[in-house]
């Protein structure tokens, strides 16, 4: 049973970016993950814009107190912002989980679908399929993944038409404890 949905999870498109440089730091995390330091995790209802953003907003408040540097911590907050908005904005509402390491963190999203026909496309620059309700919230620009992207230091993106999105990124302290 778990075999078979692991197998499943392989077998389904994604999209995959690790920053130039990160490589050795990216494939050393996902073989020997760290002990977390804090775990976080929200709730991001379907077409709830109020709540969306909550998430990232207290992750940034957390991450402040211990001390991360504004600059990373602002690329945290946009990245994290983005893919709360995309949950809220195009599935039926998901999760998002937050995990705080040493000198990183892991910000993971699940949500309840439909998925993502083409995760080429969806990656593209100005591609978007938001509705009249999110336009008229000023979202559709089909800025959002390129800008999580372009804010993280590994990011993974996993979704078939039809079934769950999964979207996840590492960012980097570095410098924090220099
Ligand atoms: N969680 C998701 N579930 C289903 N489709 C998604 C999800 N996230 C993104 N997409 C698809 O990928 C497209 C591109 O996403 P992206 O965040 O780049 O742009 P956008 O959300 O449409 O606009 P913007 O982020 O600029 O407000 C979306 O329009 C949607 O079709
Ligand atoms: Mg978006």
């Amino acid at each position: 049973m778990r075999v078979s949905a692991v197998v499943r999870f392989r077998e389904m498109p994604e999209y995959c970016y690790v920053a130039e440089g990160f490589e050795d730091a990216v494939r050393q995390f996902e073989e020997h993950a760290p002990l977390a330091e804090v775990k976080t995790e929200f709730a991001i209802p379907e077409k709830d814009f109020n709540t969306a953003g909550k998430g990232s907003s207290e992750l940034k408040n957390l991450l402040k107190r211990l001390g991360v540097d504004s600059v990373v911590l602002r690329r945290i907050a946009v990245a994290s912002y983005e893919a709360e908005i995309n949950v809220a904005a195009h599935s039926k509402g998901g999760i998002m989980y937050g995990t705080v390491y040493d000198d990183l963190i892991h910000v993971r999203f699940e949500d309840e679908g439909p998925g993502i026909a083409n995760i080429e496309q969806a990656m593209t620059p100005g591609f978007s399929t938001a509705d009249d309700l999110v336009r008229e919230l000023g979202f559709g620009a089909g800025l959002g993944l390129p800008n999580i992207k372009k804010n993280s230091d590994a990011m993974r993106l996993v979704s078939v038409a039809g079934g769950r999105t999964k979207l996840e990124f590492l960012i980097y302290f570095a410098g924090r404890f220099e």
